[in-house]
Formats: structure tokens, C-alpha cells, sequence
């Protein structure tokens, strides 16, 4: 059977049940990048909590978002509650040797209990914001308050503007500031409880136009939209 035979399966999203249009999503969107979140609240006891609704948006200005899920009785996380008090957060990327203490800074602890110390993980103070880094994090972006959109009763978007980064010094050339992917060792988070790490790499170069026509006219082929 080829794949165009496979056909797909339809879903209405107005049919279905939030918990089912969230797997699908999750399922789908992957890998996600993960951003375990430092803040501090207003008495300065630090929070950290892994988010794999996270991506970059933009790069000038560098613009990152986080999709925070309130808990079930519409209270905040804490880290919703921390970046409303102080407008900052830092996100520092997940490698492989963090993936367990990431877990850990999930568990639902009270607000008053630092989940760093619980994994095991090291607060470096922030140079920016107020909230620490992680020194085990290959990478971590200090992030302003942007812009909050408030989806639905339960949800809110976070974007944050980063207003500066700390790279682990083997993984970045300062001069050029070429990241070496390779080094960073980032997972990403797939549907349920799955994980992908990013060892297996690839390279391929964007066409440009110019190279696009050149292959077709090597192939023989007629570009009557040719510029
Ligand atoms: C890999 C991973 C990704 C997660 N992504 C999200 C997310 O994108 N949004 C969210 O609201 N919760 C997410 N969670 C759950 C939160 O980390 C969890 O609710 C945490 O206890 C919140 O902590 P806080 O109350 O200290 O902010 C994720 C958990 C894991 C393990």
C-alpha cells in the first residue's frame, strides 16, 4: 500500500472534548522544544516548572512564548502567578542530562517549596531579571514581559522579549555567535510521556531561485514563470 492510499482521518475540532483536542495537538506538534522556567515570586523564593508549549517567535526582537495551563480549579501555576508580580522569567533549555531533574521541577509542589533544590540543579543569580538560571542548562534566556494573551478561561500565552542569553562557552563561537547544535544535546517533548533527543542532525541548505531554475533547465524542464 502506498501512503497516498492510507487516506486520513478527519477530526472537527467543534466536536471534541479539550482533552482530546489537546492530544491531538500534542501529538502532532512535535518535537517541542522545552523551556523549564525559572521565576521568583515578590518574597524572592524561586520557582521552576517545565513548559512544552514553547517556541521562539521572533528574532529582532527576540521574542519567546510560553502556553501555561491553569490548574483545574482556574489558580494559577505558579509561574503564571510569578511573571504577572514581577513581568520575568528565564527559560533554560533542557539537554539530556537534565531530563530527570526537568521531572522533578514538574511534580505539583507547594508554592513555598524551590524545586531546584528538590532536582538537584544549581540557581546562578540573573544579570537582567531577578529570577536565576540553571547552570546545568546548555543555554538560558533571560526574558522581559512582553505581552500576555489570556486564551480562554484556563490559559494564558506568555510572550517574554529576551533581553539576554547565557550559552554554555563549548557550545557557542562568541565572535560569529554560531550555536553548535550538536553540543547543545536539547530534547524535545512528543505526545504523552515521550521524549526525542536531537542527535540525529541533518543539513539542508534553503534553494535559492537562481539554483531552482539552474536544476530545472539542467533537468530540461520549461520555466515559463522564470523571472
Ligand atoms: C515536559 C513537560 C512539559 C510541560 N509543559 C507544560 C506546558 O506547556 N504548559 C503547562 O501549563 N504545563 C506544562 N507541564 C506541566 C507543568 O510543568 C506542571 O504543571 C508544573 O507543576 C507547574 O509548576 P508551577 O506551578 O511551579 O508553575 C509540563 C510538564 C512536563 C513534564
Amino acid at each position: 500500500m502506498s501512503s497516498a492510499d492510507v487516506g486520513h482521518t478527519h477530526f472537527d475540532f467543534a466536536h471534541l472534548s479539550g482533552r482530546d483536542k489537546y492530544k491531538l495537538i500534542i501529538g502532532t506538534v512535535i518535537p517541542r522544544p522545552i523551556a523549564l522556567v525559572t521565576t521568583v515570586d515578590e518574597n524572592g523564593i524561586v520557582n521552576a516548572a517545565p513548559f512544552s508549549f514553547f517556541n521562539a517567535l521572533s528574532g529582532d526582537p527576540a521574542i519567546v512564548a510560553i502556553g501555561v495551563e491553569n490548574k483545574a480549579n482556574v489558580d494559577f501555576k505558579d509561574t503564571g502567578r510569578n511573571i504577572r508580580v514581577t513581568e520575568q522569567f528565564t527559560v533554560n533549555i533542557v539537554d539530556d542530562a537534565m531530563v530527570e531533574a526537568m521531572n522533578i521541577c514538574a511534580v505539583p509542589f507547594p508554592p513555598d517549596v524551590d524545586e531546584l533544590e528538590m532536582a538537584g540543579l544549581t540557581a546562578v543569580p540573573g544579570v537582567h531579571v531577578g529570577c536565576p538560571r540553571i547552570l546545568q542548562s546548555p543555554a538560558s534566556l533571560e526574558c522581559k514581559r512582553y505581552l500576555t494573551l489570556a486564551v480562554g478561561k484556563s490559559r494564558e500565552i506568555i510572550l517574554g522579549e529576551v533581553v539576554g542569553a547565557f550559552i554554555r562557552s563549548d557550545s557557542v563561537d562568541p565572535t560569529n555567535k554560531h550555536v553548535d547544535q550538536a553540543r547543545m544535546q536539547a530534547v524535545g517533548r512528543l505526545g504523552g510521556h515521550d521524549y526525542a533527543s536531537t542527535k540525529d542532525q541533518f543539513t539542508l541548505p534553503t534553494i535559492s531561485l537562481e539554483d531552482w531554475i539552474t536544476k530545472l533547465k539542467n533537468k530540461n524542464m520549461a520555466t515559463e514563470w522564470e523571472p
